[in-house]
Protein backbone atom coordinates (compact mmCIF):
# COMPACT_ATOMS: atom_id res chain seq x y z
CA UNK A 1 0.00 0.00 0.00
CA UNK A 2 1.20 3.41 -1.05
CA UNK A 3 1.67 5.81 2.33
CA UNK A 4 -1.33 8.06 3.09
CA UNK A 5 0.07 11.65 3.41
CA UNK A 6 -2.57 13.87 6.12
CA UNK A 7 -1.51 17.40 5.99
CA UNK A 8 -2.53 19.33 8.91
CA UNK A 9 -4.72 22.43 8.67
CA UNK A 10 -2.89 23.25 11.53
CA UNK A 11 -0.08 25.46 9.67
CA UNK A 12 -2.87 26.46 6.97
CA UNK A 13 -3.89 30.57 6.67
CA UNK A 14 -7.06 30.93 8.94
CA UNK A 15 -7.71 33.91 7.24
CA UNK A 16 -8.17 32.48 3.96
CA UNK A 17 -8.78 28.36 5.28
CA UNK A 18 -11.06 27.79 2.25
CA UNK A 19 -8.11 28.46 -0.34
CA UNK A 20 -6.14 26.09 1.62
CA UNK A 21 -8.62 23.67 1.69
CA UNK A 22 -9.03 23.52 -2.03
CA UNK A 23 -5.15 23.31 -2.19
CA UNK A 24 -5.24 20.35 -0.68
CA UNK A 25 -8.38 19.24 -2.93
CA UNK A 26 -6.20 19.35 -5.86
CA UNK A 27 -2.98 18.14 -4.39
CA UNK A 28 -1.77 13.89 -4.33
CA UNK A 29 -2.96 14.30 -0.32
CA UNK A 30 -4.79 11.43 1.16
CA UNK A 31 -6.28 12.79 4.61
CA UNK A 32 -7.31 15.91 6.16
CA UNK A 33 -5.37 16.48 9.52
CA UNK A 34 -7.66 18.54 11.67
CA UNK A 35 -5.54 19.01 15.04
CA UNK A 36 -8.40 20.16 17.94
CA UNK A 37 -6.50 21.23 21.47
CA UNK A 38 -8.23 22.12 24.16
CA UNK A 39 -5.69 24.69 26.29
CA UNK A 40 -6.04 21.93 29.53
CA UNK A 41 -4.32 18.66 27.75
CA UNK A 42 -1.65 20.31 25.93
CA UNK A 43 -0.84 23.75 26.08
CA UNK A 44 -2.68 25.50 23.43
CA UNK A 45 -5.69 26.13 22.01
CA UNK A 46 -6.59 25.78 18.33
CA UNK A 47 -10.08 25.54 17.13
CA UNK A 48 -13.21 23.22 17.35
CA UNK A 49 -16.79 22.69 15.83
CA UNK A 50 -17.60 25.28 14.06
CA UNK A 51 -14.42 25.37 12.16
CA UNK A 52 -14.10 21.61 12.14
CA UNK A 53 -17.59 21.85 10.20
CA UNK A 54 -16.52 24.45 7.68
CA UNK A 55 -13.23 22.39 6.85
CA UNK A 56 -15.44 19.37 6.11
CA UNK A 57 -17.61 21.41 3.77
CA UNK A 58 -15.06 21.98 1.36
CA UNK A 59 -13.24 19.20 2.02
CA UNK A 60 -13.02 16.53 -0.81
CA UNK A 61 -10.67 14.01 1.37
CA UNK A 62 -11.41 12.25 4.82
CA UNK A 63 -10.77 14.18 7.92
CA UNK A 64 -8.61 13.12 10.22
CA UNK A 65 -9.56 14.32 13.60
CA UNK A 66 -6.48 14.35 16.45
CA UNK A 67 -8.28 14.87 19.91
CA UNK A 68 -5.78 16.78 21.94
CA UNK A 69 -8.19 17.51 24.57
CA UNK A 70 -9.03 15.76 28.15
CA UNK A 71 -11.76 13.69 28.50
CA UNK A 72 -12.99 13.52 25.18
CA UNK A 73 -16.09 11.02 25.79
CA UNK A 74 -17.88 13.79 26.21
CA UNK A 75 -18.21 14.87 22.25
CA UNK A 76 -17.77 12.05 20.21
CA UNK A 77 -20.84 12.77 18.36
CA UNK A 78 -20.38 16.01 18.00
CA UNK A 79 -17.24 15.15 15.97
CA UNK A 80 -19.00 12.44 14.62
CA UNK A 81 -21.30 14.96 13.71
CA UNK A 82 -18.88 17.69 12.40
CA UNK A 83 -17.29 15.38 9.56
CA UNK A 84 -14.80 13.35 11.20
CA UNK A 85 -14.35 9.74 9.49
CA UNK A 86 -10.74 9.06 11.67
CA UNK A 87 -11.12 10.02 15.04
CA UNK A 88 -8.12 9.48 17.31
CA UNK A 89 -7.51 10.26 21.07
CA UNK A 90 -4.88 10.64 23.40
CA UNK A 91 -3.72 7.64 25.40
CA UNK A 92 -3.52 9.25 28.26
CA UNK A 93 -6.18 11.23 28.14
CA UNK A 94 -8.74 8.65 28.35
CA UNK A 95 -9.03 6.23 31.55
CA UNK A 96 -11.01 3.78 29.99
CA UNK A 97 -9.94 3.76 26.55
CA UNK A 98 -11.78 0.63 25.57
CA UNK A 99 -15.22 2.09 26.02
CA UNK A 100 -14.01 5.26 24.07
CA UNK A 101 -12.82 3.23 21.17
CA UNK A 102 -15.60 0.92 21.33
CA UNK A 103 -18.03 4.26 21.00
CA UNK A 104 -15.51 5.97 18.03
CA UNK A 105 -16.78 3.01 16.40
CA UNK A 106 -20.14 2.31 17.02
CA UNK A 107 -20.78 5.87 15.49
CA UNK A 108 -19.07 4.68 12.48
CA UNK A 109 -16.07 6.35 12.21
CA UNK A 110 -12.77 4.87 12.04
CA UNK A 111 -11.09 4.99 16.10
CA UNK A 112 -7.12 5.66 16.47
CA UNK A 113 -5.02 6.28 19.60
CA UNK A 114 -2.59 8.65 19.74
CA UNK A 115 0.67 8.25 21.99
CA UNK A 116 3.16 10.77 23.58
CA UNK A 117 6.66 10.83 23.05
CA UNK A 118 6.80 9.03 26.31
CA UNK A 119 4.42 6.93 26.51
CA UNK A 120 5.52 3.27 25.36
CA UNK A 121 3.86 1.43 22.65
CA UNK A 122 3.02 -1.82 24.89
CA UNK A 123 0.51 -0.33 26.76
CA UNK A 124 -1.68 -0.90 23.48
CA UNK A 125 -0.87 -4.83 23.76
CA UNK A 126 -4.58 -5.51 24.59
CA UNK A 127 -6.22 -3.05 22.45
CA UNK A 128 -4.50 -3.11 19.78
CA UNK A 129 -6.80 -5.57 17.81
CA UNK A 130 -9.39 -3.20 18.74
CA UNK A 131 -8.01 -0.30 16.76
CA UNK A 132 -7.86 0.94 13.08
CA UNK A 133 -4.93 3.30 13.91
CA UNK A 134 -2.03 4.65 15.91
CA UNK A 135 -0.32 7.82 15.85
CA UNK A 136 2.91 8.11 17.11
CA UNK A 137 3.71 11.93 18.24
CA UNK A 138 7.32 12.48 16.98
CA UNK A 139 6.67 15.83 19.02
CA UNK A 140 4.99 17.07 21.97
CA UNK A 141 1.78 18.00 21.42
CA UNK A 142 0.55 21.52 21.05
CA UNK A 143 2.32 23.21 18.62
CA UNK A 144 3.29 22.83 14.49
CA UNK A 145 6.56 23.54 13.55
CA UNK A 146 9.01 21.49 16.53
CA UNK A 147 11.56 19.27 16.08
CA UNK A 148 11.52 15.54 14.83
CA UNK A 149 12.28 13.30 18.34
CA UNK A 150 14.76 10.71 16.75
CA UNK A 151 13.24 7.92 19.03
CA UNK A 152 10.38 8.11 17.29
CA UNK A 153 11.84 5.61 14.79
CA UNK A 154 12.46 2.68 17.44
CA UNK A 155 8.59 3.27 18.26
CA UNK A 156 7.60 2.40 15.23
CA UNK A 157 9.91 -0.66 14.70
CA UNK A 158 8.10 -1.69 18.01
CA UNK A 159 4.94 -0.67 17.24
CA UNK A 160 5.19 -2.85 13.99
CA UNK A 161 6.26 -6.21 15.83
CA UNK A 162 3.54 -5.75 18.05
CA UNK A 163 0.87 -5.84 15.47
CA UNK A 164 2.86 -8.85 13.51
CA UNK A 165 2.80 -10.78 16.82
CA UNK A 166 -1.12 -9.91 17.70
CA UNK A 167 -2.32 -10.52 14.04
CA UNK A 168 -3.58 -6.61 14.12
CA UNK A 169 -3.74 -4.70 11.18
CA UNK A 170 -3.30 -0.91 12.12
CA UNK A 171 -2.75 1.73 10.08
CA UNK A 172 0.86 3.65 11.82
CA UNK A 173 0.74 7.50 11.77
CA UNK A 174 3.52 9.28 12.50
CA UNK A 175 2.78 13.18 13.88
CA UNK A 176 5.61 15.97 14.13
CA UNK A 177 8.55 17.13 12.32
CA UNK A 178 8.01 14.85 9.69
CA UNK A 179 9.71 16.60 6.22
CA UNK A 180 10.53 15.40 3.13
CA UNK A 181 14.12 14.30 4.96
CA UNK A 182 12.70 12.38 7.04
CA UNK A 183 10.06 10.52 5.47
CA UNK A 184 11.58 7.49 3.41
CA UNK A 185 13.36 6.35 6.85
CA UNK A 186 9.81 6.55 8.65
CA UNK A 187 8.80 4.15 5.77
CA UNK A 188 11.25 1.92 6.55
CA UNK A 189 10.77 1.95 10.28
CA UNK A 190 7.69 1.01 9.59
CA UNK A 191 4.92 3.84 9.43
CA UNK A 192 2.28 3.79 6.39
CA UNK A 193 0.38 7.46 7.05
CA UNK A 194 2.54 10.68 7.45
CA UNK A 195 0.90 13.96 8.80
CA UNK A 196 3.01 17.03 7.77
CA UNK A 197 2.00 20.85 8.60
CA UNK A 198 4.81 23.19 8.50
CA UNK A 199 6.40 21.13 5.80
CA UNK A 200 3.96 21.63 3.93
CA UNK A 201 2.58 24.87 4.28
CA UNK A 202 6.05 26.58 4.60
CA UNK A 203 6.87 25.73 1.05
CA UNK A 204 7.09 27.80 -2.01
CA UNK A 205 4.98 25.15 -3.65
CA UNK A 206 2.87 23.17 -0.91
CA UNK A 207 0.82 20.84 -4.03
CA UNK A 208 4.56 20.17 -5.43
CA UNK A 209 5.83 19.41 -1.60
CA UNK A 210 2.71 17.03 -0.92
CA UNK A 211 3.68 15.15 -4.28
CA UNK A 212 7.34 14.75 -3.49
CA UNK A 213 6.48 13.56 0.25
CA UNK A 214 3.71 11.18 -1.53
CA UNK A 215 6.29 9.69 -3.92
CA UNK A 216 9.37 9.51 -1.20
CA UNK A 217 9.79 5.34 -1.26
CA UNK A 218 12.37 3.97 1.03
CA UNK A 219 14.63 2.71 -2.09
CA UNK A 220 15.24 6.68 -1.84
CA UNK A 221 17.42 5.21 1.36
CA UNK A 222 19.40 3.31 -0.89
CA UNK A 223 20.44 5.86 -3.12
C1 LIG B 1 1.08 18.89 16.97
C2 LIG B 1 0.03 18.47 16.00
C3 LIG B 1 0.54 18.22 14.65
C4 LIG B 1 1.14 19.42 13.97
C5 LIG B 1 2.21 18.91 13.06
O1 LIG B 1 0.57 18.89 18.23
O2 LIG B 1 -0.59 17.26 16.42
O3 LIG B 1 -0.41 17.59 13.81
O4 LIG B 1 0.22 20.17 13.23
O5 LIG B 1 2.89 19.98 12.54
P1 LIG B 1 4.37 19.89 11.98
O6 LIG B 1 4.33 18.96 10.80
O7 LIG B 1 4.65 21.30 11.62
O8 LIG B 1 5.26 19.36 13.08
ZN1 LIG C 1 -1.88 16.13 14.97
Amino acid sequence: MKHIIAPSILSADFANLQDDIEMINESSADWFHVDVMDGVFVPNISFGFPVVTAVNHHAKKPLDVHLMIVDPDRYLEDFKKAGAQILTVHYEACTHLHRTVSKIKELGMKAGVALNPHTPVNVLEDIINDLDLVLIMSVNPGFGGQKFIENTYEKIRTLRQLCERKNASVIIEVDGGVNKNNTAALLKAGANALVAGNAVFSAEDPIAEIAELKKINIEALQA
